[in-house]
């Protein structure tokens, strides 16, 4: 029997590897990671070259070593200080995955992910014994303990998407997800409509207007500038003391969206998108959303709020992910077998991020009503390993 089980080995599950086995490094003979590409941090690599981002929005403490200075130093000795960019030192994006491959190896954590996914979860009957998780290589595995780090939900698409008339091809119409710029092929001067307001939607936009395309990037608001999601005091006690005295959950669910306020993009892409703007690449379409979408002709005819009308080639939706547990499959059939508080679907955990009354942790954006606006970014998978450690060891 394995006794911990994570499942996923992004940037989170890493964070609490490393952690656990800093603390105790006899539990690596009693660790099993589980996610389906095989490999640690398999999305955020894809993600990084995918979008071509050249560095991080999180300051150097944040990263998945126990050490909040060791990015920082391994910059140094590397003689790669000038890929830390800023006051916050925001590392590049090789420097960091150099970083990490390094510290999976400090942890001796390479090789250790198994290729599968988690396809069930159940409870024992009698609320003692294992766990028990089916794979989806038709195995089954018995765990005393469970951590889900599965990332950052599903895409949203906006309801218009329903009622759209046409048949499109399907390159037409694309949420980020699906969006890969160096493997993009182009026609000459195509148009494409952006539809955002968050940093994937500045990358992507910048993406396209470097392969020559016409890019309109739309907003339903004003498009906000900041250095990261949340205001700075949210990555530490200055606000985050006042956030767990908060005893009502619905309105720590109110703080965490105020603190976000949507979508955001960082100053440096803020400026280059006004520079292409300002030399006639890129329009861009402050308050305005689209109210419906028709193919024809081999185009799009885009109806947006007001009556304006905009023509495009493709559409892509930066419209970021949907959290909840209905949108997950593990913590639907969890809160079937044993159904906990949910506000707004969004879980009420444990102090330690545990399912109330089971031995499964989770990791990630939905551990907000606990840990705060930033659970879903490196500063979560730090703060929730933290939590989570003590009840591993305790047993
Ligand atoms: C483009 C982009 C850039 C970002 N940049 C930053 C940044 O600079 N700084 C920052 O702090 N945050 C950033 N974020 C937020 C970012 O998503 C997180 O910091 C980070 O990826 C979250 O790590 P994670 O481990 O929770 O999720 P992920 O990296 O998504 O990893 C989750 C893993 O779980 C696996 N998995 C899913 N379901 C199962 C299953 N059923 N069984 C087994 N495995 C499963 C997946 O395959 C995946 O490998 C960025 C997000 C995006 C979209
Ligand atoms: N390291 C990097 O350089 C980098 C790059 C990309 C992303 N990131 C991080 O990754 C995370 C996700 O970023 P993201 O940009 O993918 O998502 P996001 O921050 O959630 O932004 C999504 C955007 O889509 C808009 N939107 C959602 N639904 C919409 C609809 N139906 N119609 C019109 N607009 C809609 C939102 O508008 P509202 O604002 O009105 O809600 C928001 O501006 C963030 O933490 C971000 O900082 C980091």
């Amino acid at each position: 029997m394995a006794d911990l089980v994570i499942v996923g080995a992004g940037p989170q599950a890493l964070t609490l590897s490393c952690l656990l086995l800093q603390k105790r490094s006899r539990l690596h003979r009693r660790l099993r990671i589980v996610d389906p590409s095989g490999r640690w941090l398999s999305c955020w690599q894809r993600q990084m070259e995918r979008y071509e981002i050249p560095w991080l929005r999180s300051p150097s403490p944040h990263h998945p070593h126990p050490n909040a200075h060791a990015l920082r130093r391994f910059a140094h000795s590397q003689q790669r200080h000038r890929q830390l960019e800023g006051a916050y030192g925001l590392p590049h994006t090789d420097l960091f995955a150099a970083f990490c491959r390094e510290v999976i190896a400090e942890f001796a954590l390479e090789g250790r992910v198994q290729a599968a996914s988690v396809e069930h979860i159940r409870l024992p009957a009698n609320g003692k014994g294992p766990l028990e998780l089916s794979l989806s290589d038709g195995t089954t595995v018995q765990a005393g303990r469970v951590v889900i780090a599965t990332g950052n939900g599903t895409p949203q698409w906006p309801t218009w998407i329903k009622a759209i008339a046409g048949e499109a091809p399907a390159d037409a119409l694309q949420h980020s997800d699906g969006i890969d710029l160096p493997a993009l092929r182009l026609r000459p001067g195509e148009r494409i409509l952006i539809v955002g307001g968050g940093l994937t939607s500045a990358h992507l936009s910048l993406g396209a207007l470097r392969r020559g395309a016409k890019v309109q990037l739309l907003c339903r608001r004003g498009l906000k500038q900041k250095p990261f999601d949340a205001d700075p005091g949210w990555l530490g006690s200055k606000y985050l003391k006042g956030f767990h005295a908060e005893p009502c959950m619905h309105r720590r669910r109110r703080l965490v969206l105020e603190a976000r306020d949507g979508g955001s993009i960082t100053p440096e892409t803020g400026a280059e998108l006004r520079e292409a703007q300002r030399r006639g690449k890129l329009q861009l379409h402050e308050h305005c959303e689209v109210q419906a979408a028709h193919w024809s002709s081999g185009e799009w005819d885009i109806v947006c709020g007001g009556g304006q009308r905009l023509s495009a080639d493709r559409i892509w939706l930066a419209t970021g992910h949907r959290q909840g547990v209905s949108q997950h499959p593990l913590l639907q059939q969890l809160h079937q077998q044993l159904p906990i508080e949910l506000v707004d679907d969004w879980p009420v955990l444990g102090p330690d991020l545990r399912w109330p009354g089971t031995p499964v942790h989770l990791m990630g954006g939905l551990t907000a009503l606990q840990v705060g606006p930033a659970a879903r970014n490196l500063f979560g998978g730090r703060e929730a390993a933290q939590r989570i450690w003590r009840a591993v060891v305790k047993h």
